[in-house]
């Protein structure tokens, strides 16, 4: 087996919206390039500000540094650093901003890959793959404003993954899709991590969490982390009682 840095390193961090309010505590993680991860808590733990802080868009109190470089306000704040990690890391929130206001959901898939420097008929290639990938061909003039909430999750998926980044983090994937959706989400999920993208999901859904986990985090309502284990970890029922979390 061959030894890998890790691209993401936490050490001791916290998140704090308010003082005296921590949202995140004291987390020590490692990521390794390829790892399929699950975070699973209950509302509230801390799973979004987590996947936030690995996606640069909040400053942890701590360490935190990615594909070996500390990443802090400054980063964070600088334009053209933070454009450039957003290539790497891309992440799809409960809360979808489309970034193309009132044009086509085409014109939004296609936004990441001609910002990130591609031609337009690379683009264009691009974006078609990921319409049949995400089934989401039929909504292609439609107004990424006036489309269901199930839908827009489909089509910021879509976006995300047009852009191809090698980090790709999911905050509820499931919430909002129906079915059928979801059943494909997890399918999909797992050939990107086959496909040897690094994947990290957060769920507060323990079957959602069985389905994705190569490695499972489980953050509790205290907002520390429990556990860092194997899927093992989603049949340990005294640390799902410990963490809060439903079964
Ligand atoms: N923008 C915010 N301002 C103040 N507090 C927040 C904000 N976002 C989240 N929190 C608080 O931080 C804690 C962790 O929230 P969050 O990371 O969203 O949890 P989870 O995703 O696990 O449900 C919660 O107590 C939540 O109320
Ligand atoms: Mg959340």
């Amino acid at each position: 087996m061959t030894y890998r840095e890790p691209i993401f390193e936490l050490k001791h961090v916290s998140y704090r919206y308010r003082p005296h309010e921590p949202a995140l505590l004291d987390i020590n993680l490692s990521v390794k390039a390829g790892e399929k991860i699950v975070i699973l808590g209950p509302n509230g733990a801390g799973k979004t500000t987590l996947e936030k802080i690995l996606a640069g868009l909040l400053p942890a109190e701590g360490r935190f540094s990615a594909f070996g470089k500390p990443l802090t306000l400054k980063e964070i704040h600088n334009q053209n650093e933070s454009a450039a990690y957003r290539r790497r890391v891309g992440a799809v929130f409960q809360q979808i901003e489309f970034r193309v206001v009132c044009a086509s959901v085409l014109d939004e898939i296609m936004f990441g890959p001609l910002k990130n420097g591609l031609d337009r008929e690379e683009a264009k290639a691009r974006t078609e793959q990921v319409l049949d990938f995400c089934n989401i061909r039929r909504l292609v003039h439609r107004l990424p404003q006036n489309i269901s909430g199930g839908e827009k999750k489909m089509v910021a998926i879509a976006a995300m993954l047009a852009e191809n980044p090698e980090v790709m983090i999911f905050d509820e994937p499931t919430n909002d899709l129906d079915l059928e959706n979801q059943k494909w989400l997890v399918t999909a999920l797992n050939q990107l991590g086959d496909a040897g993208k690094t994947v990290i999901t957060a769920t507060h859904v323990l079957e959602t969490a069985r389905e994705l986990a190569d490695r499972v985090w489980i953050i509790g309502d205290n907002h520390r982390l429990i556990a860092d284990g194997g899927v093992e970890l989603l049949s340990d029922g005294r640390i799902l009682d410990e963490a809060g979390i439903q079964r």
